[in-house]
């Protein structure tokens, strides 16, 4: 992927820590995270993105909240339940049945005991359960081939269920914690995958700020026995976070 700016011209990266504001610039065959983390201050830190949207790649050092991914035990649908039933949540996933937790149990039952390739997760902040991933492999799923070339791509999709932990910038996180798991766990993955609703603006924005390049549009059928029309929006691996 070229740099808007022109070819030759290096891709800059600013990292934010503890106050200090950090700028280098990106290599030639480097990442975008990688940039990120030679140019950072602290040894040990890992920069996360602030914003990849523009042609700065912003990063920060983030001190004070952890974002993590594990993996979703039935344990958790309780929670998936009520997450699923707040009306922010609700509005962007109607197609996947009752947000109740008979509801859920029959959706992600299987996936969780590991009898489908869809794979669920719980995204923890400062180890507080706040939301669910589900992820799969294009390939697995032939239906899907519509949306790409690459059948090791792998597509998302995420909610932080407990609205105190909206609107507060974490989503760009939750994105970049399973992103850099997904490639950990899919090494053929050149793309990674996501296609919310075009009028879902704080997703579309939450995929740009990550790294995301917004694609095509298609429609989806619905559970009202209409259409949905979403953004096909394509994260290069080897671009933006490497291996
Ligand atoms: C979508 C979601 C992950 C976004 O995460 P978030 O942490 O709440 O979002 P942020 O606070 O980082 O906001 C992201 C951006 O969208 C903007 N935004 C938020 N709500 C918006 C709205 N209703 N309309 C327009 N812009 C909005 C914010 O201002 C911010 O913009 P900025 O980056 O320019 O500052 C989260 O709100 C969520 O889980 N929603 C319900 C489920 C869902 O929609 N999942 C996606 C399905 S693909």
């Amino acid at each position: 992927m070229s740099d808007p700016g022109g070819p030759d011209r290096p891709v800059p990266v600013v990292v934010h820590d503890d106050g200090h504001e950090l700028a280098g610039v990106v290599h030639p065959g480097e990442s975008w995270a990688a940039a990120a983390r030679r140019t950072c201050a602290s040894l040990h830190a890992e920069p996360v993105p602030v914003d990849l949207s523009g042609p700065v790649k912003v990063f920060a050092v983030d001190h004070d909240v952890r974002v993590a991914l594990r993996a979703m035990v039935r344990g958790d649908l309780p929670d998936v339940a009520r997450w699923r039933a707040e009306p922010h949540v609700q509005r962007w996933f109607a197609s996947d049945g009752e947000p109740t937790l008979a509801g859920v149990t029959e959706r992600y039952g299987a996936r969780i005991d590991g009898m489908s390739p869809v794979r669920m997760w719980v995204v923890e902040a400062n180890g507080r359960s706040v939301g669910f991933v589900q992820d799969y492999r294009i390939g697995d799923h032939p239906e899907f081939a519509v949306l790409g070339p690459d059948p090791d791509a792998v597509g998302v999709d995420y909610a932080i269920g407990d609205p105190r932990w909206t609107g507060r910038g974490l989503g760009v996180r939750v994105v970049w914690a399973w992103a850099v798991l997904a490639t950990r766990r899919f090494p053929a993955a050149r793309t990674l995958f996501a296609a919310p609703d075009h009028r879902n603006a704080a997703s579309l924005r939450v995929l740009a700020r990550a790294g995301f390049a917004a694609g095509l549009w298609f429609d989806e059928p619905n559970a009202a026995g209409g259409v949905d029309t979403v953004v096909g929006h394509t994260l290069d691996v080897a671009t933006v976070l490497g291996r």
